[in-house]
C-alpha cells in the first residue's frame, strides 16, 4: 500500500494543467484551458481544465475527475499505478506501508504459475520451429493457412509434440515442481498419481493477459480423427479465468483505441487472419457469448464493437440474443455479414487485403437497424409475425442505457417496421417498468438477506443512471444550486438554508445526489462547510463525475460583450432567488408525479388480485395526490410566469 503521506504529497504538488498538457494540447479560454478531447474524435473543442479547481471535465465523453482520474482514464492505469506515474513525474518518493505475509505468498504463487506459463509457450514455439515434428507437422500447417513469420511472432504460436510426457519432462528437468505442473493445468494428474501433458500433438495458441502475460493455451488438432475434440483449452487456474479474458485483446488494445472500434469474431484463426490483412483491432470471444466483464474490458478502450458474423443465416438469430448484452453495457453494437459460407478467415483469404479492408468499411450496419431490417423482411404481411418482431426489436432497444439514444432508436424502428412511435414506446416503457420493478424486488430481496452493514452500492457512472423520470433533472438542479451558490442569500436567507429548509420533506431517489445533498447538508448545517473539492477527492467516481459536470461552467463569456456592445448576458447570480424558489417547488411536483405513478401501479395491481382494501386505501392516497399536484403546479405557474 501506497502511504497516505506520499499520496497528500503528489496532491499538494501537481498541477492539473502541467498534468493533462502531456497528452493534450491546451488553448487558454478564460480562466481555464480548452482542447480537443483525448477520449472521442471530436472537431470543437469541448474538454476543459479547470486550474483553480484542480479538475477537467470533458464535455464530449462525460469524463471528469483531478489529475489522478485524468491518467487512470487517460493511460488505462489502476489507482496505484496514476500514483506511481505522478510520482515520478514530481519526483516523490513514494513510501509504501507493509503489504500482509499472506498476499505476499499468494502473490508469488500467481508469480512462479506465470513463469512456468512463459517456460511452456517458449517450450512450444522452439518446438514449431526448431523440432523435425514441429517443422512438418505445425509448421507447415500454418503455411498453408498463410500465416508468415511476422503472424507466428506475434502471436507466439507453437506446436506440442506427440506423446504422454515430453513437456512434463522437460519442465522437470527444469527444476519446476510437479504440483505447479498440474496447477498451469499444462499436466493432467490421474487417479493413480500418474500424469500426462494435456496438449499433445497440436499446434498451440497462447492466450495473453492484458498486460502480455501468457494465462493459457488453445490447442488445435491437426487430424481428422472424429473423435478428437477440434480445440483442447487450458482449464481455469489460479491466473486464468476464461471470463475475464479475450482473445487477441493483448495484441489488439493499442488498434482498438486508435480507431475507436473494436471487431469481435469466433476463434482464434479469425483474429489471426484479420491481423494478415493489416487489421489489428479485432478479438475473439472463443466461439461463445461475450461476458459482461468481457464486455467492460473492452468499453477501456472504445465504445464501439462491430460483430462479424459468419454467412449462415441459422446461427444469426440465436447470436443476436448474445448482442443485448452488450447494448446493456453501454456499448454502440454494428454488424458485419459476410457472404454465405465464408467467415472472416476464409473470406480475408479469398479476396485479399485491400478489397478485405473495404468490404469491412463498407458492409457495417448499426445493430438494431440491422435486427429490425432482419425481421421486417420476415413479418411482412404477417400481422402475428409483425407483433413478434415488435416485442423482440424493442426488447433489445429497452436494454440500451441511454435514453437518448434509445429514442433515435425507436424513431428508426418505427420508419423501417412503418409503426406509429406511440406503440412501440408504449412496448418499450412497459418492458422498462417491468425491469424495473425487478430490479426493486431483488433489492428489497438483497436487502432482505443481507445483514445491513454496509450502505454504499455500486451506482455505475451518472450516465448510466436512467433519467428518464424527470425528477432526476431537478435533483440534479439543487445539487448544482448547492455547489456552485451555497452561500448566496435568497430573500435574506442563506441559499443553501432556503433548500435545505424548503426540501426537509423530499427525500432524494438517485443515489449519487442523495450522497452528495446529505453530505453538503451535513456539513452545512454543522458550519464545516465543505467545498466541491471534497467530493473530486474523496468521493466514488460516480460522485466525482456528477461533481466536477455540475462546477464545469461550459462556456467562458467574453468580457468584452457586455462592456462593448451592451448586451446584458443574464448573470445567474441576479437571478438565484427565483431560480431557487422554481426549483424547489419543480423538485416537489416531479416527486409528487413520481408518487401518482407509482401508486397506479398499485391501484392496477389491487385491481387485478381482486383486494378490495388495498385498493381503497390506493385510490385514497391518489386523491390526496393529485391534490398536492395541483396545488404546486398552481404555485409553479406563478413564479414561472412572474
Ligand atoms: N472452440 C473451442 N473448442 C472447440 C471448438 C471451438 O474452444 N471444440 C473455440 C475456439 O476458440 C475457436 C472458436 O471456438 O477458435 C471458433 O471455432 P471454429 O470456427 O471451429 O475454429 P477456428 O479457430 O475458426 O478453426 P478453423 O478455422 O481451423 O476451423
Ligand atoms: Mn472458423
Amino acid at each position: 500500500m501506497i502511504s497516505r503521506e506520499t499520496i497528500d504529497e503528489i496532491k499538494n504538488r501537481l498541477d492539473i494543467y502541467d498534468v493533462v498538457s502531456d497528452f493534450v494540447s491546451l488553448k487558454k479560454s478564460g480562466q481555464n484551458f480548452r482542447g480537443l478531447s483525448p477520449f472521442n474524435n471530436e472537431k470543437t473543442p469541448s474538454f476543459f481544465v479547470v486550474p483553480a479547481k484542480g479538475i477537467f471535465k470533458d464535455f464530449s465523453s462525460g469524463k471528469g475527475g483531478d489529475a489522478f482520474t485524468f491518467v487512470m482514464e487517460h493511460e488505462k492505469m489502476t489507482y496505484a499505478e496514476a500514483i506511481r506515474y505522478l510520482a515520478k513525474k514530481y519526483g516523490i518518493e513514494i513510501k509504501e506501508d507493509k503489504t500482509s505475509s499472506e498476499s505476499a505468498e499468494e502473490q508469488s504463487e500467481r508469480e512462479s504459475l506465470y513463469i512456468l506459463m512463459n517456460f511452456a509457450k517458449e517450450y512450444y514455439k522452439n518446438n514449431l520451429i526448431h523440432s523435425e515434428e514441429g517443422q512438418s507437422i505445425g509448421l507447415s500447417y500454418f503455411r498453408e493457412r498463410g500465416f508468415n513469420d511476422r503472424t507466428l511472432e506475434k502471436f507466439e504460436l507453437g506446436y506440442a509434440l506427440e506423446g504422454w510426457e515430453n513437456f512434463s519432462h522437460e519442465a522437470v528437468a527444469k527444476g519446476y515442481n510437479k504440483d505447479l505442473l498440474e496447477k498451469t493445468g499444462l499436466v493432467v494428474k490421474k487417479e493413480d498419481g500418474s500424469s500426462y501433458d494435456r496438449f499433445r500433438g497440436r499446434v498451440i495458441f497462447p492466450v495473453h493477459g492484458l498486460a502480455g502475460k501468457v494465462v493459457a493455451f488453445g490447442a488445435r488438432m491437426l487430424s481428422k480423427d472424429k473423435n478428437q475434440p477440434k480445440y483442447i483449452n487450458s482449464p481455469e487456474t489460479e491466473i486464468y479465468h476464461k471470463s475475464d479474458v479475450l482473445y487477441g485483446l493483448y495484441q489488439a488494445k493499442n488498434a482498438i483505441r486508435k480507431d475507436d472500434v473494436c471487431y469481435l469474431v469466433e476463434g482464434y484463426t479469425d483474429v489471426i487472419s484479420m491481423h494478415q490483412a493489416n487489421v489489428e483491432n479485432v478479438v475473439a470471444s472463443s466461439g461463445t457469448a461475450l461476458t459482461e466483464n468481457q464486455i467492460k474490458l473492452i468499453h477501456r478502450f472504445t465504445e464501439n464493437i462491430t460483430v462479424l458474423f459468419d454467412g449462415d443465416n441459422a446461427g444469426i438469430k440465436a447470436a443476436l440474443r448474445g448482442i443485448d448484452m452488450i447494448l446493456r453495457g453501454g456499448l454502440n453494437v454494428r454488424v458485419l455479414l459476410f457472404p454465405d459460407g465464408e467467415d472472416p478467415d476464409s473470406f480475408s483469404r479469398k479476396i485479399g487485403t485491400t478489397e478485405f479492408q473495404n468490404y469491412l468499411k463498407k458492409n457495417t450496419q448499426d445493430f438494431v437497424s440491422f435486427k429490425a431490417n432482419l425481421y421486417a423482411a420476415e413479418a411482412a404481411g404477417d400481422p402475428i409475425r409483425k407483433a413478434e418482431s415488435i416485442k423482440e426489436i424493442v426488447s433489445s432497444i429497452a436494454v440500451i442505457p441511454d435514453p437518448i439514444k434509445r429514442s433515435v432508436y425507436i424513431q428508426e424502428t418505427s420508419h423501417l417496421l412503418k409503426i406509429g412511435e406511440p406503440v412501440l414506446l408504449t412496448e418499450l416503457n412497459k418492458i422498462l417498468v417491468q425491469e424495473r420493478r425487478k430490479n426493486e424486488k431483488e433489492k428489497l430481496r438483497d436487502q432482505e438477506v443481507q445483514e445491513p452493514v454496509e450502505p454504499i452500492e455500486d451506482i455505475g457512472t451518472i450516465s448510466k443512471i436512467d433519467p428518464l423520470s424527470l425528477v432526476y433533472y431537478q435533483e440534479r438542479e439543487t445539487i448544482r444550486l448547492l455547489l456552485n451558490y451555497a452561500d448566496e442569500t435568497v430573500d435574506e436567507l442563506k441559499l443553501s438554508d432556503f433548500l435545505f429548509n424548503e426540501l426537509e420533506d423530499v427525500e432524494f431517489s438517485n443515489p449519487v445526489f442523495k450522497e452528495i445533498y446529505e453530505k453538503l447538508k451535513s456539513a452545512i448545517t454543522h458550519h464545516q462547510p465543505i467545498s466541491s473539492h471534497y467530493f473530486l477527492s474523496d468521493g466514488n467516481d460516480a460522485v466525482r463525475t456528477a461533481v466536477s459536470d455540475l462546477i464545469t461552467v461550459r462556456y467562458e463569456v467574453s468580457p468584452h460583450w457586455s462592456g462593448k456592445f451592451k448586451i446584458d448576458i443574464p448573470n445567474e447570480k441576479n437571478t438565484l432567488s427565483k431560480s431557487a424558489l422554481s426549483n424547489v417547488l419543480r423538485l416537489k411536483f416531479r416527486v409528487v408525479q413520481k408518487m401518482i405513478e407509482e401508486n397506479l401501479i398499485r391501484v392496477k395491481s389491487a385491481e387485478t388480485s381482486g383486494s378490495w382494501e388495498e385498493l381503497d386505501k390506493a385510490l385514497e392516497i391518489q386523491t390526496e395526490l393529485k391534490k398536492a399536484e395541483s396545488e404546486l403546479a398552481g404555485n409553479l405557474g406563478i413564479v414561472v410566469a412572474k
